[in-house]
């Protein structure tokens, strides 16, 4: 590997950062535990959650825009729970830990702080309408991972950026997609390190898997939520939801089609849906960003 561009760079020091990255709310999968448990109810999930104010702010926020649609507005979290249900309570819960961490600016992937949210929030979106159209039973497990599949980019971000033209001229050159010229130049690339901050942050391991397969063909082969995952992610940049410096540098695979028994009116179907979501999404973007 040749760090000559950027003498600072090291594996180790990725790792650092990743280490010293906020943990994800502990309150978070306290609560889902929690929804899992028959002896419990709605109640007393919301009582976790009331501990922490900013998450409380997040999910009425997220509740009441359009990406949840329910028909009216709440102000206090037992309605908002009781009207989502438990599959939607897992999807907003996700969301509004997720987004203190996907609004940020990143410099080397030129993208703003909506950006990498608009992405995240509409992959998410577009994993419900793939979910029904290909009919795949774990929408809840990729709606999670959509909306955190790109979460590397923020620790990659600052060794991203002074090698970007570099990737970017790699990736080019030998017309190989973003991540694999990433992989190249920087020794790791972003879907990689998303894995690791997931693992840290004690997510399932089908969902590690998946984040670190979303570029990765020989991955996403062989498991049908990662390949979910990775279709959904062509889909947002085909659409350019949150387009950063590499957000053209992938395409969708005939092999992807295949391994998911997706046909190509299916493929189309699911393009036209999805723009639909589109509007969902930046509705989402504003309620966040003002
Ligand atoms: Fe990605
Ligand atoms: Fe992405």
């Amino acid at each position: 590997m040749n760090t000559a561009l950027c003498p600072d760079f090291t594996l180790e020091a990725v790792y650092e950062s990743m280490v010293a990255l906020p943990v994800f709310p502990k309150i978070v999968h306290k609560a889902m535990s929690v929804l899992d448990d028959s002896q419990k109810n709605i109640s007393d999930v919301a009582k976790i959650i009331k501990l922490d104010n900013g998450l409380v702010a997040n999910i009425l926020k997220l509740t009441n825009s359009a990406m949840f649609g329910l028909s009216q507005q709440v102000s206090d979290l037992e309605t908002a729970l009781a009207l989502l249900g438990q599959n939607r309570i897992r999807e907003v819960l996700i969301a509004s830990a997720a987004m203190p961490y996907l609004s940020r600016d990143l410099h080397g992937y030129e993208m703003s702080p909506q950006d990498l949210c608009y992405h995240s929030i509409g992959c998410a979106m577009i994993s419900e309408v793939v979910s029904h159209r290909l009919e795949f039973p774990h929408s809840s497990e990729l709606f999670t991972a959509a909306i955190l599949h790109d979460i590397g980019k923020i620790v990659l971000d600052i060794y991203v950026g002074p090698r970007l033209m570099e990737v970017l001229d790699r990736s080019r050159r030998q017309e190989s997609d973003f991540a694999t010229a990433e992989w190249e130049v920087i020794g790791t690339d972003h879907a990689v390190a998303g894995s690791s901050i997931l693992q840290q942050w004690e997510f399932p391991r089908d969902i590690c898997r998946a984040v670190r397969a979303h570029h990765d063909p020989d991955l996403y082969i062989q498991n049908r939520l990662s390949a979910m995952l990775a279709f959904c992610n062509i889909i947002a940049v085909q659409l350019g939801i949150g387009v950063g410096a590499d957000s053209f540098r992938y395409r969708l695979s005939d092999q992807l089609l295949y391994v998911l028994d997706c046909s190509q009116k299916d493929y189309y179907d699911c393009l036209e849906e999805s723009v639909r979501a589109l509007d969902e999404a930046k509705d989402v973007i504003r309620l966040i960003f003002g």
